[in-house]
């Protein structure tokens, strides 16, 4: 029996490993929403050298209405972090 429970347990840690990352930013998902929501007016390449947390507190303002912004944007909490993510690693260094 015990022998039993411990393959199950390492069977089942890839499954657990493979969820940790959820709950960190998802670029992919990022890119999707750029793509889909932001490249008609925007480009990577404007946001060169701006970082993670830069970009988050932007959009934070922008969705708050302290950051001037021409559209208004509908982004979730979890939006947010991955286009930020999404841009700060996908737009040039400088
Ligand atoms: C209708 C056109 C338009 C759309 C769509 C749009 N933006 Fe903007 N955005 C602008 C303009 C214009 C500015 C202010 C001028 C500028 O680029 O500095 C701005 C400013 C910003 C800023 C402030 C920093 C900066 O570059 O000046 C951020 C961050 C930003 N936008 C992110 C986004 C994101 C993320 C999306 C998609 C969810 C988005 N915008 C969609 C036109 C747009």
């Amino acid at each position: 029996m015990k022998s039993t429970r411990f393959v199950a347990a390492i069977a089942l840690c890839p499954w657990l490993v493979a969820f940790i990352p959820a709950n960190a930013a998802d670029s992919a998902a990022g890119q999707k929403t750029f793509t889909a929501s932001c490249a008609a007016c925007h480009q990577l390449k404007s946001y060169a050298g701006k970082s993670d947390a830069e970009l988050e507190t932007e959009l934070k303002g922008i969705m708050a209405g302290t950051v001037k912004h021409p559209k208004k944007l509908t982004l979730s909490a979890s939006d947010i972090e991955n286009v930020a993510a999404y841009i700060s690693s996908s737009a040039p260094k400088n």
